[in-house]
């Protein structure tokens, strides 16, 4: 008796998860193995990694092109509430992860699978990210993980699939551990392993390196209605447009690139550079044209709910109450969150330089310095008085 049945794998085409298809049949007496691979603009060719996974030894192979729900209902959603993990990283893997879930548990409810599978090892985030998203959407789905439980080195992991009729990487392989999709690239390990060490720029695709840069800034004007990113210098985008272009342009002045020491979920500080222009800039824009149209309260307020919201994407509780909650609230700031915002980009900086909104809240007669100033300025003196008294009573007392 087999762990599973009838299982579902989160599948990428490279060796590991390859690996998994013959593992889970000879070693956990899986029965058959379906391999589903998401399409989040990762800009692999998929027919290619189709293929292999039916040779490889899956009774199914299928491909989900999921780029638009990708970018409208995670990253945007993400942009809304402004997330930074530890101030710095836009979550473009953490958000592709509950994404895959769903898919995964829809093509197990639609094949009458009884199990989840996943290629993550037991150090990262992107195990926990799968294995809760997963149980939330169907706590009956068993999920299975080989690769947390083999114990095989690199090398025998190839020489393994070998044995099966994976093709053990043509190319040398890259030394580096590499995640993208339409949001970014997250990279690791290799020469990055040392903190010490400055990233080697071949490690980039999206942004170029400064000397490359234009000479000259380019203004961009982003469009947004209710938070949401509508349109790119005066053009409607839907969202997958938006950002592959808003990518090029941005990343196109070195914009973008973050390297970090992360605190994963797991207890590990890991070094992991970033290259995401897109959704930084997006994220900046935003929360400019929010500093328009929020009140001073909710703006303060949010600071925190975004805080919550961050760490709980990251830590894999996409689909969880709490989540649901904070959703809610965001929702309910971005109302009136609509407007433009005008960008500079240059050498490696984009620098809000203007916004405009309907629903400003910004009163030029209130905050001017010339004659038409409508500022009651003895007013002031009462209000003083009674926001100063606490710290006047204290004052006098602590003298005392
Ligand atoms: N540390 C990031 C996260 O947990 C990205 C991990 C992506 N994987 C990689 N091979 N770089 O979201």
């Amino acid at each position: 008796m087999g762990r599973a049945k009838k299982v579902v794998l989160a599948y990428s085409g490279g060796v590991d998860t390859s690996v998994c298809i013959p593992y889970l049949k000879n070693e956990w007496g899986v029965e058959e193995v379906i391999t589903l691979a998401a399409d989040l603009g990762q800009g692999d060719e998929l027919e290619p990694i189709r293929k292999k996974a039916l040779k490889s030894g899956a009774s199914e192979s299928l491909v989900a092109d999921v780029k638009e729900s990708f970018v409208k209902d995670y990253a945007f959603a993400a942009v809304q509430a402004n997330a930074l993990y530890e101030n710095r990283y836009p979550l473009g893997t953490a958000l592709a992860r509950p994404l895959i879930a769903k898919i995964l548990v829809e093509v197990a409810h639609e094949y009458g699978a009884d199990a989840i599978a996943h290629g993550c090892t037991g150090k990262g985030n992107d195990q926990v990210r799968f294995d809760v998203a997963c149980a939330a959407l169907n706590p009956n789905l068993k999920i299975l993980a080989p690769a947390r439980e083999w114990g095989m080195s690199r090398e025998e992991t190839i020489a393994y699939g070998e044995k099966f009729g994976i093709p053990s990487p043509v190319k040398k392989s890259s030394p580096y551990s590499i995640d993208k999709n339409l949001l970014g690239r997250s990279i690791e390990a290799g020469v990055l392993e040392d903190p010490t060490v400055e990233p080697p720029e071949e490690i980039y695709e999206m942004t170029k390196a400064m000397a490359d840069t234009p000479s000259q800034p380019e203004y961009i004007e982003i469009g947004f209605t209710r938070g949401i990113p509508t349109s790119l210098n005066g053009a409607a985008k839907n969202p997958v447009e938006l950002i592959q272009q808003l990518n090029q342009v941005t990343g196109n002045h070195g914009i973008g690139r973050i390297d970090m020491i992360e605190n994963r979920l797991v207890g590990i500080k890991s070094r992991e550079i970033y290259e995401s222009p897109g959704m930084l800039v997006l994220i900046q824009a935003h929360r400019d044209l929010e500093s328009l149209t929020l009140t001073a309260d909710v703006t303060h307020y949010k600071r925190g709910i975004e805080e919550t919201y961050t760490q709980i994407v990251y830590n894999g509780l996409w689909y969880s109450p709490l989540k649901t909650a904070l959703d809610a609230f965001i929702q309910t700031t971005q109302e009136r969150v609509s407007g433009t915002v005008r960008v500079k980009l240059f050498k490696g900086n984009a620098t809000v330089v203007g916004r405009w909104s309907d629903h400003s809240l910004y009163s030029p007669d209130l905050a001017t310095y010339g004659s038409e100033d409508q500022f009651d300025h003895k007013a002031a003196e009462g209000f003083i008085y009674v926001w100063g008294l606490p710290t006047r009573i204290w004052a006098v007392q602590s003298r005392s």
